[in-house]
């Protein structure tokens, strides 16, 4: 059977591994020559992935049984709707419900119209001084985001908690609320500017396929999206991550899991009320485990996320039943299928990103495939290309390196050994701390103290509220 691809980064090149271990065929449309698609593929066609009249075109050449639509942006740009309506078998959400991602604006209406669990207050705006006369009345700490997905750039969370910095902050507050409009960061959003409450917690992510009613979530993940060790740093598209042995990540509880699906099966069944088509492909949740609800969405992801996917992609044993059920329209009864391993993500980034991407370009990198092989890793291809059998860097994420084992640290050494044997004259960095026990014992103790004030706001009734304290006024909660 042919299996076609859209998309070009690490998740598609883990996609293309999957689908041809599962015994498909596999054709890609990218726009770029990733050299772990490259491999991976019978035919690699370089394309605009935003274009559909040109992806249907190279499907009309390619004649798949089945398109998996790796890249969010090619949702957003009605890229399924048009292979559909050439008669193609599509994975992937169709524009209209790709706006559960593309707009956080849209995502968090819909959540509050539903009333659902994990809902944050939030305000959008278009204009800049509404919402900086926002932010400064607000009585708490606030995150601020572009409206729009941008791909991991532009969100800014400000915890404002000491009186003595307070005019800094406010400062800073402004630029970025300037910056989101004037570098345009919502495209054409409406209201290009969010204002949501700050929250705090453990993140993780849940990627489901789902058909429209039924849902087959796969093992929970946890990204790491700050540049540098320790969680500081710039926000990334995510720097590694990690997953346990069984589905529930090692410091979350199945009543967290339980929770967490039950938000997603809500959402879709929200999504079709709303825009009257049922949601087809990939919906993951992106969480953050917090004291004022427990499991707290963050944002969705309309396709698998990007370290995820290299995560658990490798362990999913019965990829190509999931893929029949969607090819027949019907997942129902299908549980995903792993092997009982804990698996490591590292992100191998060249210095420069992410910031100034234009520096990071364009070095060579020399892979020891042999002794990443003996380590016990794999390599997956990010922004990367080759020339005459030499490796470039391409400016953002470049390789995604990745181990499975009994235990998480264990993985963890695995992939570091692997990474020592990746060279290049310019930096290369990654997260040295992703998966190690230190950071393990840390997501434990921030994952027990968000589940404690939890349960004692359970046992008082105060679940999904937010309480203020206002000088003058007192004790307010909403
Ligand atoms: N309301 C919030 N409270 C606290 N932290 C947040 C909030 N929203 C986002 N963040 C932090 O910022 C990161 C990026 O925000 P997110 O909405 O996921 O945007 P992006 O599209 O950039 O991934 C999150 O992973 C989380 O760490
Ligand atoms: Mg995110």
């Amino acid at each position: 059977m042919k299996f076609m691809i859209v998309g070009s980064g690490g998740r598609e090149h883990a996609i293309a591994e999957t689908a041809t271990r599962s015994g498909y065929e596999v054709y890609t449309a990218s726009d770029a020559r990733n050299p772990g698609l490259l491999a991976m593929s019978k035919e690699l066609h370089v394309v605009d992935i935003l274009d559909g009249a040109a992806v249907a075109k190279v499907a009309h050449n390619v004649q798949p049984d089945v398109i998996f639509i790796g890249s969010e942006e090619s949702l957003f740009a009605g890229v399924s709707d048009t292979l559909r309506k050439e008669g193609f078998n599509v994975i992937g959400a169709s524009q209209k419900t790709a706006e559960i991602e593309k707009s956080k604006g849209f995502m968090r209406k819909l959540m509050e119209k539903y009333g659902m669990h994990g809902r944050l207050r939030f305000k959008t705006f278009s204009n800049i001084n509404e919402a900086i006369r926002y932010i400064d009345e607000y009585p708490g700490s606030v995150a601020i985001k572009p409206t729009r997905q941008a791909g991991g750039k532009g969100v800014k969370v400000i915890a404002d908690i000491q009186a003595y910095l307070k005019e800094e902050k406010s400062h800073a507050k402004k630029r970025h609320v300037s910056d989101i409009v004037e570098q345009k960061l919502s495209k054409d959003l409406e209201d290009p500017i969010l204002i949501e409450e700050r929250v705090e917690g453990v993140e993780y992510t849940l990627q489901c396929f789902t058909d429209g009613t039924h849902i087959v979530p796969l093992k929970m993940v946890q990204d790491h999206p700050h540049a540098f060790v320790e969680d500081i740093g710039p926000e990334t598209g995510g720097m590694g991550s990690i997953a346990g042995t069984g589905n529930v990540l090692p410091f979350l509880t199945k009543r967290d899991y339980d929770t967490s699906f039950d938000i997603v099966k809500k959402v879709v069944q929200a999504i079709k009320k709303e825009t009257g088509e049922p949601y087809f492909g990939v919906l993951s949740g992106q969480f953050m485990l917090t004291e004022k609800w427990g499991p707290t969405v963050i944002e969705f992801y309309s396709r698998l996320g990007d370290p995820e996917t290299v995560n658990v992609m490798p362990q999913l044993q019965n990829f190509d039943e999931i893929v029949n059920g969607m090819m027949n329209g019907n997942v129902a009864n299908i549980d995903a299928k792993f092997e009982e391993k804990a698996n490591v993500v590292k992100v191998v980034a060249p210095k420069g990103y992410p910031n100034e991407r234009g520096m990071g370009k364009g070095h060579e990198v020399a892979i020891d495939f042999d002794k990443v092989a003996q380590s016990g890793s794999h390599i997956y291809f990010g922004s990367m290309y080759e020339e005459n059998g030499t490796y470039y860097t391409g400016g953002s994420r470049a390789l995604e390196v990745y181990a499975s084992a009994d235990t998480v640290e264990e993985a963890s050494q695995k992939v570091e050994q692997a990474i020592s044997h990746i060279k290049s004259d310019w930096k290369l960095f990654h997260r040295k701390d992703i998966g190690t026990k230190a950071l393990m014992q840390k997501r434990q103790d921030q994952a027990d103290l968000a589940r404690d004030i939890f349960r004692y706001r359970e046992a008082r009734g105060l679940i999904g509220k937010t309480i203020d304290w206002i000088p003058g006024i007192g004790k307010i909660e909403t």
